[in-house]
């Protein structure tokens, strides 16, 4: 079976496919030639649509990818180096909430959206838990502070290092710093032995934050509780989450309750040029 198929009247030999692919497995032996796939391109290829999207031509076709099953960039929507900047740097972490739920549709785009981030091997490694019950989040957040209290008891210096202290003596007088008064919490997780889990979920979650105020909503990692995944097995259990699995990243999400005016500064970038 031909994993990709060129229509010999539309390409134009320009090499394009050859060059764009970043594992290398497409070759075209003379410039008169069509490019043919090496041996062994199931194995090495990413499946990372390179070659297809970069064909001016639309003569390339991936057996499961065909130009037509692809978005259009679409030119009119591309943003200036002003609107780049400002809507990088206008990102907040969000931390009080509408008592207001999510609409499931804008949950679901903003998933849709998090996985257009890049990944290792593009191994798009992602499974998702939403918690859409808010009262889920809290009885979530309270396991949480279940876990806070045991790492206090058992690692006293490590509690005191992470500020559980604190955060378990704010819950006690009624203020929840775990998951904000969010209405959801969203997880990202995925095979506990893949050695790039925390760095594209990260990524993912990066892309979800950046997505979520274009929907009108804000959002803030959950830097506490995705640790308790990690360490507190009731949590992950209460989470159920695959035995296999570990968590990646968390969010919080929800309908923010004020507009942030202005930027605050961030420190220089600590450059060494070489
Ligand atoms: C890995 C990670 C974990 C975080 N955990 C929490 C958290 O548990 N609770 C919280 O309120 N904010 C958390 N934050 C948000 C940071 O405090 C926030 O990004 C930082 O203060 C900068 O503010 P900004 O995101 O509004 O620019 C976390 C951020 C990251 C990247």
């Amino acid at each position: 079976m031909n994993f990709f198929t060129i229509d010999p009247e539309k390409c134009n030999r320009d090499e394009l496919c050859v060059k764009a692919c970043p594992t290398k497995v497409i070759q075209m032996s003379s410039s008169e030639e069509l490019p043919v796939p090496i041996p062994e391109f199931e194995e090495y290829c990413l499946a990372c649509g390179h070659c297809v999207a970069v064909c001016p031509t639309e003569a390339f076709s991936l057996s499961w990818l065909s130009p037509g099953k692809c978005l259009d960039v679409h030119k009119e929507f591309s943003i200036s180096q002003e609107q780049a900047e400002q809507f990088l740097r206008s990102r907040r972490s969000i931390r009080n909430f509408k008592d207001k739920p999510v609409e499931r549709q804008k949950l679901e785009k903003l998933l849709e959206i998090a996985c257009f981030a890049p990944s290792a091997k593009n191994s798009q490694p992602w499974h998702w838990t939403v918690i859409e019950d808010q009262t889920e989040v809290r009885r979530l957040a309270s396991m949480v502070i279940d876990w806070m209290r045991s790492v206090i008891t058992q690692h006293p210096e490590q509690a005191d290092q992470r500020g559980f202290v604190r955060v378990v003596s704010t819950w006690d007088a009624g203020e929840e710093r775990i998951c904000r008064g969010a209405p959801h919490v969203i997880v990202v997780h995925g095979d506990k032995d893949y050695g790039f889990g925390a760095e594209d979920g990260a990524l993912a979650l990066s892309y979800f934050e950046l997505f979520a105020p274009t929907l009108g909503l804000g959002s803030c990692w959950g830097g506490y509780f995705y640790s308790a995944v990690n360490a507190y097995p009731p949590l992950f259990e209460a989470l159920g989450l695959p035995a296999n699995h570990r968590a990646y990243g968390a969010v919080m999400v929800g309908y923010a309750k004020f507009k942030y005016q202005r930027i605050p500064l961030r420190n220089e970038p600590q450059v060494s040029w070489k």
